[in-house]
């Protein structure tokens, strides 16, 4: 599909036609031909041109470096099988405007899609559908299908959503639909972003229970009871599936990548409010940081994309309060 008129004029004739030019130039040498010798080595020698410059720019571009994003317009309107094109009456074609990362050109490509849908149609329904029927190359991440996994975020229209959980036919309007991934996370192929660094700043908080005897880990004895008004403290918080869109559409994530960003510091607070962990106020001291909960500027974006109500603003200046409570580094946070 990619492969255009201007590649078959630039690339493939000249790669195919020198060779037929000399073989030509050879046979006319041979016959004394001189005129048309003349004219076969001319158009040999533009061919030969042509193929050099089609090749430099190949060089060109592949050496461009990696952090020069740019957007290129190109419009693509697949052949549409013929029974694709029968529609139910309940159904629709939505036009899918796609914004492809292309890892070569390191460029933002737009190709455009007209995808059957009807009203159950998700975003993530329609692009396994042009995956499936128009344009295998199309990379997106997703597993569970039922927002529970957290692979599918992408910006729907402008905005972080979850792919499978986001009706079509409720956010398309006459220009259609807007997919993206989402920029603030590396970028590999198409719809597909690098998770490392968001996956290292989950680690830094110790997501996990922290206890004193590590004996009773191996010989357990009881049950960690909880009252009703301790699990209250920290269950909202629980529900994160690590999806990333917070991270996504937090202004501070964006312009500074070290902060350790609105899903790490709500989920050091879902374990600080843990009555069954024992790490204390260490948890404290581990966000205590400039690149931690001071650098939140409390816009509140994490929270409105959240699709889990995990409200990770609001846990980061509970993480806040509890700082200054515990009077931790006498005001003044770490470097
Ligand atoms: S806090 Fe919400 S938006 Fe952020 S990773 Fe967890 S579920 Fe996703
Ligand atoms: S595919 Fe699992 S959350 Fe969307």
């Amino acid at each position: 599909m990619r492969a255009s008129w201007i590649s078959f004029f630039t690339v493939y004739a000249p790669m195919a036609g020198v060779p037929i030019l000399l073989v030509a130039y050879v046979i006319a040498f041979f016959y004394g031909l001189t005129d048309i010798r003349n004219i076969l080595f001319g158009l040999a020698l533009i061919g030969l041109g042509v193929f050099g410059v089609s090749g430099l720019r190949e060089v060109y571009v592949s050496k461009r470096p990696a952090n020069s994003i740019r957007l290129k317009t190109m419009t693509i309107l697949p052949e549409i099988r013929p029974e694709k094109r029968q529609l139910k009456h309940s159904e629709k074609f939505v036009k899918f405007i796609v914004k492809r990362f292309n890892p070569k050109t390191q460029i933002l490509e737009k190709q455009t899609y007209q995808v059957k849908t009807d009203k159950f149609s998700t975003v993530l329904d329609g692009l396994l559908d042009i995956k499936q029927e128009e344009d295998p190359t199309l990379s997106m991440r997703y597993s569970c299908r039922m927002g529970i996994c957290g692979s599918c975020g992408m910006v729907v229209n402008g905005k972080p959503a979850l792919a499978c959980e986001t009706n079509v036919w409720k956010n398309y309007s006459e220009n259609g639909i807007e997919v993206s991934p989402m920029l603030g996370h590396p970028l590999l192929k198409d719809l597909v972003t690098d998770f490392d660094d968001f996956f290292e700043k989950h680690v830094f908080v110790n997501p996990y229970l922290f206890r004193k005897d590590l004996s009773e880990k191996y010989h357990p004895t009881k049950q960690y009871d909880q009252t009703k008004e301790q699990l209250d403290k920290f269950l909202p918080f629980s529900y994160c599936i690590m999806c990333g869109l917070c991270a996504d559409a937090c202004p501070v994530v964006n312009t500074n990548p070290e902060f350790i960003g609105p899903q790490a510091l709500s989920q050091a607070y879902r374990y600080y409010a843990d009555s069954r962990d024992e790490a204390g106020a260490s948890r404290l001291g581990r966000v205590d940081l400039l690149k931690g909960v001071w650098d939140c500027e409390f816009a509140g974006s994490c929270s409105e994309v959240c699709p889990k109500g995990v409200d990770p603003a609001f846990a980061i200046q509970l993480l806040k309060t509890e700082i200054i409570k515990n009077d931790f580094l006498g005001g003044m946070p770490k470097k």
